[in-house]
């Protein structure tokens, strides 16, 4: 019996990555321990088999917590749970610097006391800055670290503890790093869920300034089967590039969707820029492709259908996050810029 101990399972990726694993491995247990911060949300578990997964509400700062929560001989710690919204980082960043700093400091301290046989750390490419707008620039695994918002600085500081556990005490770590993630259950604070969710309302879409800001999106449930094969065969102490080769300017993605939607171009709405927004994202994937043999299943064009119908058949979730806090949230980020959601 394969037993994981998914942290921050409550969210986007990890919900998914979750289900991955229930639907991979008939037989094994997860143990999801998530705080349900904002972005933590019980709707995302909805239908997951009870009897192989456990669901623990706490923090990953809390080492008692987490090393009460661990089941003896648990074969992998992976870790989604973060503050993962640039924006908020931006605004403050206290939360971010304890939960994605210090949280996964106790979880690497955890793994060791308890002899957990591997620590996935989820990081991002954010850690590796920002790219030109040259087509033959890319991050590799060996790109320099030159994290620009204080999230991707956090993550970045995480990456270095992972490293450091591997260095210094022979703990079994794997790190991964990917792109801008899209799909079923995201929370509509981050740029494709904002974009759907407003455009269904015929709500404005806030862009950043000129709109001409690259990201290389992957489906997010291609980045999680890259996950797990970076878990089960990826090299002791290794980082992997997750990306499907797919950059788009965030202009053309918001026409792209509004087309689809059968909504008007006169929805979008040039906001100010992001203090310090990173120019473009774009990962050079061949080693996560030699060597681990992943490739992604979906297109842009299949996964954002699968995302946009997702959406359109779940606007009870939608509205229910969009709700209370999201809203002082959103009008705090675009104040009178964009009106109220
Ligand atoms: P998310 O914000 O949707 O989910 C984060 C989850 O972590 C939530 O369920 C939240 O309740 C939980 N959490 C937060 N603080 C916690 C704490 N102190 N203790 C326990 N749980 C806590 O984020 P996501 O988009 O699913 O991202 C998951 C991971 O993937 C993050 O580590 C993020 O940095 C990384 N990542 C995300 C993307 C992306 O595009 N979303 C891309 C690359 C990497
Ligand atoms: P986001 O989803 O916040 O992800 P990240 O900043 O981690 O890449 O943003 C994706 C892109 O969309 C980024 O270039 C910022 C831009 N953006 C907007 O133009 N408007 C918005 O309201 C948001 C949230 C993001």
């Amino acid at each position: 019996m394969r037993k994981f101990f998914v942290t921050g399972g409550a969210g986007f990726i990890g919900s998914a990555f979750v289900r991955l694993l229930l639907d991979e491995f008939p037989s094994c247990e997860v143990t999801n321990f998530d705080a349900l911060t904002y972005a933590g949300n019980p709707d995302n578990l909805e239908g997951l088999d009870s009897l192989r997964h456990y669901f623990i509400k706490g923090d990953i700062c809390d080492g008692d917590a987490v090393f009460a929560a661990l089941a003896e001989n648990t074969d992998a710690i992976i870790n989604f749970a973060a503050e993962s919204h640039v924006d908020r980082s931006i605004a403050s960043a206290d939360e971010f610097l304890r939960t994605n700093i210090l949280g996964t400091q106790v979880l690497l301290d955890v793994a060791r006391a308890r002899g957990v046989k591997r620590f996935l750390q989820v990081s991002t490419d954010e850690v590796m800055g920002s790219l030109p707008d040259d087509e033959r620039a890319f991050f590799t695994e060996d790109s320099p670290f030159r994290p620009n918002s204080p999230y991707a600085a956090s993550k970045a500081a995480a990456e270095h503890l992972v490293r450091a556990a591997h260095h210094t005490f022979g703990l079994d770590t794997v790190i991964t790093r990917c792109g801008n993630n899209y799909g079923p259950r995201q929370f509509p604070e981050k740029f494709l869920p904002l974009l759907l969710a407003n455009a269904l309302n015929d709500e404005p879409i806030p862009v950043y300034g000129d709109g001409l800001n690259v990201r290389d999106w992957i489906y997010v449930d291609d980045h999680c089967r890259a996950i797990l094969l970076a878990l089960e065969k990826g090299r002791s102490g290794a980082t992997y590039n997750i990306g499907a080769r797919n950059e788009r300017r965030n202009l053309e993605i918001a026409k792209s969707i509004l087309d689809q939607l059968g909504k008007s171009h006169s929805l979008i709405k040039f906001v100010k820029d992001r203090p310090g927004h990173d120019r473009r994202y774009a990962i050079d994937p061949t080693l996560v492709e030699t060597e681990l043999g992943w490739r992604p299943r979906e297109s842009w064009e299949s996964g954002l259908r699968k995302m946009i119908k997702w959406y359109r058949s779940h606007t009870d979730w939608l509205e229910r996050v969009r709700s209370g806090a999201y809203r002082e949230y959103y009008a705090r980020q675009y104040g009178a810029e964009v009106g109220a959601p």
